[in-house]
C-alpha cells in the first residue's frame, strides 16, 4: 500500500522556555525533527507531510528539501486537528503513519513493526513505570478499545501503565472519516487524535497496540531535562555502535557524536571527544582527550594528542597532531607529517614527513616533503584585500620566527635564517637571511622611571 507519513510539529513547546520552536532544538547537533524526517525517509514513503505552526517559517526554512509537503496549522487545536491539516494532500488509498516531531529517538525497526502489523489501526505503545501525562491504552480482551488522555482518565484508568506514544499507522480513508467526527468536549478543549481509537473499535475495526521494548525510544521531549535525557540516550547508543565496530571508547558517557562516523579497526577515542558531521578515523588511529573533529578524514595510525580542533581536514597515514593544534578547512597532511602545539593550518598541504611543530600559522600554503618549519613561523597570506599563496619546496628548512610574506616561494633545499621576513622568492639549496644586523650600542642607558612613578 502506498504510504504517507505525517509528522506533527506544530506544538508550542512552551516548556522548553525558548524563543526557538521546540522541534528545532538540537539533538546530537541537528534539529530534533530532522531525526524524525530522516526516519520517515528511510521508509521510502510516497509523501512526507510536516504540520508546522508556532514559529512556523523557521521550521520550514530549516528544511529546504523539495520532497517535504508543509501544512500550516494556524491554531494549535490538538493532535487530531493537526493531522487534519495534512489530509487534503493524502490520497484515500494510502496508509498513514503519524509521527511526532518531538519523539526523535524512535528506531526504524520499530516503525516497520508498526507498518507491518497488518491491522486496521496500529498504535505504538510503551509500558512505563510512571505513566503520568501520557494517554492510557484501554484494552479489552487484548484489543485496544480506547485511548484516554491523562487529564480525562478515571482513577481506575489512570493506573494503566501502558501508554500511547503518539505514533500510529492506519488507512487514510478511515482516518479522514473519523477526523471529521472529532469533538473537542474534553478537559483541554482540543481535538484529540486519540479519540479515533474508540471510533474504530465501535466500527469493529481492529486496533493493535504494538508495545515497544525500549521505552527510551519513544521519549517525548517537552522540556530541557527531557532533551538532555534524550541526548544522553542517543549518545550512549552511538557509542555502543562504535564499540560494536571495535572502537575502544575510553568512556561512552564522555563521547559526543553529532554526525556520521566511520572507522577502521582498533581505533581509540579518549574522553571528552566531540565528532561532528562526516568523520572517518583510519585503522589504529588514536584521538586524545577533548578533541573536536568536524567533517574530517584521518588516515591510519594517526595520533591526535589532547585538545585539538580539526575541521575539514584530511590526513594520510602516520601523522601526529597536537596537542592544541587547529585545522581549518582544507588542511591536508601527507603521510607521517607532524603538526604540533599551537599551530593553525588552513587550506594548506603539508608534505610527507614534514614538520610544523610549534606556534605557527600556515595558510594557503603548499609544503613539500621533509620540510622543517621552525617555531613561530607564519605565512603572511593576507594583505588586507586578497589571500596569497606560499610554496615551500622539498627538504627546505625554515628557521624559527620567519615571516613568509605571500605570494612567495621557497625553493627545494633552501634554508631560511631565523627571524627573517621573506618578501622575495628564496632560491633552492641556498641560505636566505632577511633581517636587520645586530648592533651593540656602547654607552646606551636604560630609561629610568621619574621619581613620582617609583613605589
Ligand atoms: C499526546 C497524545 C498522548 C500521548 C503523548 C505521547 C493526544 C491527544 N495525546 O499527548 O496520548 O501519550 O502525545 O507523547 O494525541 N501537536 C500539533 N498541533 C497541536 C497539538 C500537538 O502539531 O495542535 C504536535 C506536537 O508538536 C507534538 C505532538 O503533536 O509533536 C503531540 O502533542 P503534545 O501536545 O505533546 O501531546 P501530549 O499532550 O504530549
Ligand atoms: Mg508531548
Amino acid at each position: 500500500m502506498p504510504l504517507s507519513v505525517i509528522i506533527l510539529a506544530a506544538g508550542l513547546g512552551k516548556r522548553m522556555g525558548s524563543e526557538v520552536p521546540k522541534v528545532l532544538h538540537p539533538l546530537a547537533g541537528r534539529p530534533m525533527v530532522a531525526h524524525v524526517i530522516e526516519r520517515a525517509k528511510e521508509l521510502a514513503p510516497d509523501a512526507i507531510h510536516v504540520v508546522y505552526g508556532h514559529g512556523g517559517e523557521r521550521v520550514r526554512t530549516a528544511f529546504p528539501d523539495a520532497d517535504i509537503d508543509w501544512w500550516l496549522q494556524q491554531k494549535q487545536l490538538g493532535t487530531g486537528h493537526a493531522v487534519s491539516q495534512a489530509m487534503p494532500g493524502v490520497p484515500d488509498n494510502h496508509t498513514v503513519l503519524v509521527l511526532c516531531g518531538d519523539v526523535p529517538l524512535v528506531r526504524n525497526a520499530s516503525l516497520r513493526r508498526l507498518l507491518e502489523a497488518g491491522s486496521g489501526v496500529a498504535v505504538m505503545t510503551a509500558k512505563l513505570r510512571d505513566p503520568k501525562g501520557y494517554g492510557r491504552i484501554v484494552r479489552r480482551e487484548n484489543k485496544v478499545v480506547a485511548i484516554v488522555e491523562d487529564r480525562d482518565a478515571t482513577p481506575e484508568q489512570a493506573k494503566i501503565t501502558e501508554v500511547n506514544t503518539g505514533l500510529m499507522a492506519l488507512r487514510a480513508a478511515e482516518l479522514k472519516r473519523w477526523l471529521g467526527r472529532l469533538r473537542n468536549d474534553n478537559s483541554q478543549g482540543e481535538y484529540y487524535l486519540t479519540d479515533i481509537i474508540s471510533m474504530a473499535f465501535a466500527e469493529g475495526v481492529d486496533v493493535l497496540g504494538i508495545q515497544i521494548d525500549a521505552p527510551e525510544e519513544v521519549l517525548g521531549i517537552n522540556d530541557k531535562m527531557q532533551l538532555a535525557e534524550a541526548e544522553r540516550s542517543f549518545q550512549r547508543a552511538a557509542a555502543r555502535d562504535l564499540m560494536q565496530k571495535g572502537v575502544t571508547v575510553a568512556d561512552p558517557d564522555r563521547l559526543d557524536i553529532r554526525g556520521r562516523v566511520t572507522v577502521g579497526s582498533d581505533v581509540f577515542i579518549d574522553v571528552g571527544v566531540v565528532l561532528c558531521g562526516d568523520v572517518h578515523l583510519g585503522d589504529r588511529t588514536q584521538i586524545g582527550p577533548n578533541c573536536v573533529i568536524t567533517n574530517s578524514r584521518l588516515g591510519a595510525d594517526n595520533i591526535v594528542h589532547a585538545n585539538c580542533v580539526l575541521e575539514g581536514a584530511s590526513t594520510e597515514a602516520g601523522c601526529e597532531i597536537g596537542p592544541f593544534a587547529r585545522f581549518r578547512p582544507g588542511a591536508e597532511l601527507a603521510s607521517r607529517a607532524k603538526v604540533g602545539n599551537f599551530v593553525e593550518v588552513k587550506k594548506s598541504c603539508i608534505g610527507k614527513g614534514s614538520k610544523v611543530n610549534h606556534l605557527s600559522y600556515i595558510g594557503d600554503t603548499t609544503i613539500g616533503a621533509q620540510v622543517n618549519v621552525g617555531a613561530g613561523t607564519i605565512t603572511c597570506n593576507y594583505d588586507g584585500a586578497a589571500k596569497h599563496k606560499t610554496t615551500i619546496g622539498d627538504g627546505a628548512f625554515i628557521g624559527s620566527g620567519v615571516m613568509l610574506v605571500a605570494p612567495v616561494e621557497v625553493g627545494p633545499g633552501a634554508t631560511i635564517g631565523a627571524g627573517s621576513t621573506i618578501t622575495k622568492d628564496a632560491p633552492a639549496e641556498t641560505l636566505s637571511v632577511a633581517r636587520a644586523r645586530q648592533t651593540a650600542v656602547p654607552g646606551w642607558q636604560r630609561p629610568t622611571k621619574a621619581k613620582s612613578e617609583k613605589e
